[in-house]
């Protein structure tokens, strides 16, 4: 019970109205990121005191102001592609710790990703069984999928059988004989069960199992667990207990201080911080709905389309009217997935109202597609 508090009040809310309209006004969809959001997000996670090194999870919002604000407040960066490493490298120092961490990717990106100074991550045999010279001689960080995994939605499960991702510990000896055949030190053992995590005591048992694997491991220097940090989305949801996540961390460290920590969150430091933009245009009874339509849908922000995940959509014009309305609120893209929310108490609208979608900050600029030839949101930082 109790009243739930949100993690982050959102900004959006009273001082940046004004400027929000103002925005809308110039040029809709777009999405527009709060810098300071992300600077408070990190400074949270940088209280961890067991965590030797935070990466952020590029996947999540690939902005360059929001890359540089990172980097400022300390941040090294976790990459999936030759992409991300080149957006990354564009904008951070040189001196900024990078890791690859990718998954069935091509050899390619492997020659790509050793020719810069990130660290490699792995997590399947076939690197080293098939381009075991790439990596001779080199540091690298092993994947393990620890048989679960979690996360908000089926699809963002990242361990388990089910999952493509991980080494199977079955396996962990083989990789081991083939590592030391090629030459290969395993200084990593690395584990993410997934996104959207909201139980501070998972990564504490991440930890300790990633810790008593490395006890059998010589090599290992540092664990990664991952990022999956999750952030409140439904209403009345609790936030992640980061209180109680350093105190769980600090556990297991007290247990295992010979290896360094490492984690790598994404959403929890840009979700908050981006908003999503967009303008009625069109009503229809039908059905006994109400479709509220905005002019666009899933080609910015798929995440209700594909997880069902729930965003919080305010008529930023009419923000304190009496919500006397029950909307399907609908974008303009020839699919009847391309919802952005369903049964949503909000003022009676009209044509031209800028809507405001919320925590639409991780994965949704980066996800989203030129479908129907539509126009893509584009984005804007505010600083203050
Ligand atoms: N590390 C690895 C290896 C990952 O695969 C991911 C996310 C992260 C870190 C960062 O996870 P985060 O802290 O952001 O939860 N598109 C989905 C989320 C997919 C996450 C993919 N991997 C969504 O919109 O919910």
């Amino acid at each position: 019970g109790g009243e739930v508090v949100p993690a982050v009040p959102a900004w959006w809310r009273e001082a940046q109205r004004p400027r929000l309209l103002e925005l809308a006004a110039e040029a809709t969809p777009r999405y527009v990121y709060h810098l300071p959001t992300v600077r408070q997000q990190a400074r949270e996670l940088k209280s961890l005191a067991a965590v030797d090194r935070l990466h952020y999870a590029v996947k999540a919002n690939t902005h360059p102001a929001i890359l540089r604000a990172l980097a400022v407040e300390g941040f090294a960066f976790e990459c999936v592609s030759p992409g991300e490493l080149k957006a990354v490298a564009a904008v951070v120092a040189e001196s900024v710790p990078l890791l690859f961490t990718p998954n069935f990717a091509p050899r390619g990106d492997y020659v790509h990703a050793l020719g810069t100074r990130a660290t490699v991550t792995l997590d399947a045999l076939h690197p080293l069984q098939h381009w075991g010279e790439l990596f001779r001689g080199r540091e690298i960080v092993l994947r393990i999928d620890l048989g679960r995994g979690l996360g908000h939605h089926e699809k963002v499960r990242t361990g388990g059988s089910g999952s493509k991702f991980g080494l199977p510990l079955d396996q962990l000896p083989l990789f081991l004989q083939l590592a030391e055949t090629h030459g290969v030190s395993v200084r990593g053992l690395h584990a993410h069960l997934g996104s959207g995590v909201l139980d501070a005591a998972h990564w504490g048992e991440v930890y300790a199992q990633l810790a008593s694997l490395a006890e059998r491991i010589a090599s290992v220097t540092f664990l990664n667990i991952g990022g999956g940090l999750g952030v409140p989305a439904h209403p009345g949801e609790a936030p992640l207990d980061i209180a109680a996540l350093d105190r769980a961390l600090r556990e297991v460290k007290a247990v295992y201080p010979q290896y360094q920590l490492w984690m790598e969150p994404g959403r929890y430091l840009v979700a908050d911080a981006g908003v999503l933009l967009t303008r009625v245009t069109q009503q229809k009874d039908k059905g006994g709905f109400r479709y509220l339509g905005v002019d666009t849908g899933m080609n910015s922000l798929i995440r209700p389309a594909l997880y069902d995940a729930w965003h919080k959509i305010v008529n930023l014009s009419r923000l304190g009217e009496p919500a006397t309305a029950l909307y399907q609120v609908v974008g303009p893209i020839c699919e009847s997935g391309d919802v952005l929310g369903t049964d949503r108490r909000l003022p009676e609208a009209q044509e031209g109202d800028v809507i405001l979608i919320a925590q639409a900050g991780a994965y949704g600029k980066v996800m989203s597609s030129h479908y129907n030839l539509r126009d893509e949101a584009d984005e804007v930082v505010i600083d203050a």
